[in-house]
């Protein structure tokens, strides 16, 4: 029988999984809060609903004749939606509610950690009572990180010492009303993401990413959701060795252990510190941007893995080219703490790809040799009778692959001139060979080198 996949979410992360698997003999369906224009172009059907009601996801799917579905966004699967297409007998890729609270509850997050005894768990603490957690940031010796227990998409974390004192800190508690925080160690370090493809108690890891989670350029401003991400043409990164890659993927690998029926994407957000990698976060899906990262480089077919998964086997091997990744998100202005939205985006695919190499030639520069065709992936746009618009979040991505990350970097580099700046904003310091050389030299030091 030919698979009918369903695709749930209508971010840049879920653009590329629809790539992916367009290119595999499947009939592809998608349903999502918002009309993405790239993925509505390459699946047979796309449904605009609410991804959070899992009983209207189950009965889209039932609709549809899906025999499996992917789950993109973190909130439908707090919302419990795999476990409602379990129960109308659609095998869902992500985790049931249950698996995902290590993600969607960073006060359980850190206590499996604990209990389970997974390496990498900084020192924590979980208040409910906020008078009790300004208290313990007054006898604490050492920074702390501030983290709401639910989520925030990636903007509720306050890290004292980083981006606010003590004093800011304690505020930041009281006027949040969050019912449940944690207090954990500040780490200090280089943060890089590891994926992996998890299912019937086997797993398989992508090489690392570095995203740049702050707003501005040089890691100033807000946290957001992600600007931009690169990967190397090896599985690790260039401030970190091999040895550094492999702990990470033992600390996802005990997490798998004791998570009994995982399956999905779990994606650890790991801190490097002097003493090696500790964890930073679990996510129970792809990381966005860092999907983007992964899934063009990805060899083997991830419908393979799909079926593999639903069928009760481990996923397959996975092949990886070995290439570098640099993806660049353009945001509207303002973003993420007063975005305007509403500005015309002013690329599509076809122009992207084109754009490579001609933007040096117009300015006289010798065109390079060796671009290749750039990626460009829409997160929340919105496309109207004449033309596609920003919103209020991120709204689309330009990934480069290529041989090297400075490569890679250029190319996108070159896809972003065509898009303009016009309402947008963008980081273009992601990738270039001085932010990269600075992430080596901050290990360096970190280590005593
Ligand atoms: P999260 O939502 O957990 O990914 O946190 C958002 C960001 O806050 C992370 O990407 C880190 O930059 C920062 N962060 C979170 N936890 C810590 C920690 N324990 N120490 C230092 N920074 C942290
Ligand atoms: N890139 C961070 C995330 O997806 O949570």
């Amino acid at each position: 029988m030919r698979e009918h996949v369903l695709l749930i979410g209508g971010g840049g992360r879920e653009h590329a999984i629809a790539r992916e698997l367009a290119g595999s003999d499947v009939k592809l369906s998608a349903c999502a809060g918002n009309k993405n224009p790239g993925i509505a172009r390459l699946v047979s059907e796309f449904e605009t609903l609410e991804t959070t009601d899992p009983d209207t996801v189950a009965d889209y799917a039932e609709a549809v004749d899906a025999t499996i579905a992917v789950v993109g966004p973190e909130a439908p699967l707090d919302a419990g939606v795999s476990d409602a297409l379990e129960d109308v007998g659609v095998y869902a890729f992500g985790p049931k509610q249950a698996d995902a609270k290590i993600e969607t509850d960073k006060a359980f997050q850190r206590r499996f950690m604990a209990e389970n005894d997974v390496p990498g768990c900084p020192d924590f603490e979980t208040f409910d009572d906020m008078d009790a957690a300004c208290a313990f940031i007054d006898e604490y010796d050492g920074d702390l990180a501030i983290k709401p227990a639910g989520l925030t998409g990636g903007k509720g974390v306050k890290v004292i010492g980083d981006q606010v004192t003590p004093e800011e800190g304690k505020e930041y508690i009281q006027e949040s009303e969050y019912e449940r925080i944690v207090l954990e160690e500040r780490l200090i370090g280089e943060e890089f993401t590891v994926q992996a493809f998890v299912a019937n108690g086997g797993l398989e890891t992508a090489p690392a990413v570095q995203d740049h989670k702050r707003a501005y350029e040089g890691d100033e401003g807000p946290n957001t959701g992600g600007m931009g991400s690169y990967s190397d043409a090896t599985v690790d990164l260039p401030f970190m060795t091999e040895q550094d890659y492999d702990d990470a993927v033992e600390i996802i690998e005990a997490t798998v252990d004791a998570l009994e029926d995982y399956r999905g994407i779990l994606y650890g957000q790991f801190m490097l510190t002097a003493e090696g990698p500790k964890v930073i976060e679990f996510n129970a899906r792809f990381g966005d941007p860092e999907a983007m990262n992964t899934l063009p480089v990805l060899e083997t077919d991830f419908l393979d893995v799909l079926v593999a998964a639903r069928d009760g086997e481990q996923p397959p091997n996975l092949e990886f080219a070995e290439q570098a990744t640099v993806c660049k998100y353009a945001v509207p202005e303002g973003y993420p703490t007063n975005p305007t939205a509403g500005a015309k985006v002013q690329v599509d695919e076809e122009s992207v790809a084109r754009a490579v190499g001609a933007t040096k030639n117009s300015s006289g520069d010798e065109p390079r040799e060796s671009a290749g065709d750039a990626l460009l992936y829409y997160a929340s746009v919105d496309e109207r009778e004449d033309g596609i618009y920003t919103t209020t979040s991120r709204s689309f991505a330009l990934v480069g692959v290529a041989d090297s990350i400075t490569e890679a970097e250029e190319i996108a580099e070159d896809a972003l001139a065509v898009a303009g700046e016009e309402g947008l904003h963008m980081r273009h310091d992601i990738g270039k060979p001085e932010l990269v050389q600075q992430r080596i030299d901050h290990v360096e030091e970190l280590r005593g080198e």
